[in-house]
């Protein structure tokens, strides 16, 4: 796991791993349990709605990868179709180089199916986290968040999309330290609920191929959405971050549609009384339900984060609890900004002033 350096005043450790994880052999050593491509596949790490994802050796470049299965059932004339999108798709995360964006090194299909290969990543996500019962503190929520921000801006402006930013697929590294898993995948799930066309939960995911849970009004209501169903679907995680429990619930697809176009949201500072007001207000823009009374866009909404942790950077004493891994930028206000430094400063000149007083040949002459 990441280091993280402190670049805000209070975060909360991740859990530790698993000891059955510590006392894992390096996973090289491991039996091989089969291959896809040039992999040989170690462990399973953990099933999603598409597949599996393994821990797998590189046999050819030597290093450890993550590989994700897409085990998809598809008549064999769509076959050729679903294979073509998912190597599209797997091009244009691969063209992603951003440090809060996992690393995407290889896509192909094999006898198993098509699969993608990507940095294993040291940690667990989001959604695994909370449900071990870890709450990042508000300082912490709004940085994790802002770097996914980032993330997100970055990848807009290559014009790609996310749709299905959940808790999910973000991955920590360290305490602040996200990874954005998973993109390109909503418009393989589309794909592949389009070809079962008949259940319930393939109906709403052809829709966007994203959680429901996260899903922007506008997708619900069939509109076309832009990079701000990315917008919503991060305020939404920011919400359950700080709040410790989902924005929507529902039993059923129609419920959970119901809840996010007309239920209520209880502002998250009435939730819970430790976020002030100002990044509940930063929350309840982003997942605005009209989609222009959001953020404009995910740099908008990462400007606005910023801008709430340096005022209360600048309001509280720093209180290291940890480190992060190179930080593109301080949270800290300047150095000349701070109080102690200017004090500091002053005493210095002072000790200089008496120190000149008493050794000045005049004064040294006026005192014998
Ligand atoms: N590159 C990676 N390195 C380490 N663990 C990973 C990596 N990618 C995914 N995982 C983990 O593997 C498990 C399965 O991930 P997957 O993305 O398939 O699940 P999901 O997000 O629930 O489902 P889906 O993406 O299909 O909606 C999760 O626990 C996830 O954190
Ligand atoms: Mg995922």
């Amino acid at each position: 796991m990441v280091d993280d350096i402190d670049t805000i005043s209070e975060t909360r450790p991740l859990p530790e791993p698993d000891p059955a994880e510590l006392r894992r052999v390096p996973p090289e050593a491991l039996p091989t349990i089969g291959h896809i491509g040039r992999y040989a596949l170690k462990y399973v790490i953990g099933e999603g709605g598409l597949g599996t994802v393994y821990a797998a050796h590189d046999t050819l470049l030597s290093r450890l990868i993550a590989i994700k299965t897409l085990n998809v059932h598809l008549p064999a004339a769509e076959r050729e179709q679903f294979d073509k999108l998912v190597l599209h798709e797997a091009r244009a995360s691969a063209g992603l180089n951003h440090t809060y964006i996992v690393t995407v090194h290889d896509a192909g299909t094999s006898e198993q199916g098509s699969y993608i290969a990507m940095e294993l990543l040291k940690g667990r996500d989001l959604r695994h986290l909370m449900s071990m019962g870890w709450r990042p503190t508000p300082e912490q929520a709004a940085l994790i968040v802002r770097r996914v921000a980032d993330a997100l801006s970055y990848a807009h402006h290559k014009g790609v999309i996310h749709r299905d930013i959940k808790p999910a697929n973000i991955f920590m590294v360290g305490r602040t330290q996200p990874r954005v898993l998973d993109f390109g995948i909503a418009r393989i799930r589309q794909v592949e609920a389009l070809a079962q066309r008949d259940d319930d939960a393939s109906r709403f995911q052809e829709l966007i191929g994203g959680s429901p849970f996260y899903m922007a009004p506008e997708l619900v209501r069939r509109e076309q959405g832009d990079q701000r169903v990315d917008v919503y679907a991060l305020g939404v995680v920011l919400y359950e971050l700080l709040a410790g429990r989902r924005a929507f619930t529902g039993g059923s697809l129609d419920e959970i549609a119901d809840a996010v176009l007309h239920q209520p949201v209880r502002p998250v500072h009435e939730v819970n009384p430790e976020v002030p007001r100002e990044l509940s207000a930063i929350v309840a823009q982003a997942m605005h339900r009209d989609v222009s009374q959001r953020h404009r866009s995910a740099r908008r909404l990462s400007h606005a984060l910023r801008d709430w942790l340096d005022g209360i950077d600048g309001s509280r004493p720093v209180r290291s609890l940890g480190s992060e891994m190179a930080p593109r930028r301080s949270h800290r206000p300047a150095l000349w900004r701070q109080p102690l430094v200017w004090l500091l400063a002053i005493s210095f000149v002072g000790l200089v002033v008496a120190l000149v007083g008493v050794f000045w040949p005049g004064g040294v002459r006026g005192g014998l």
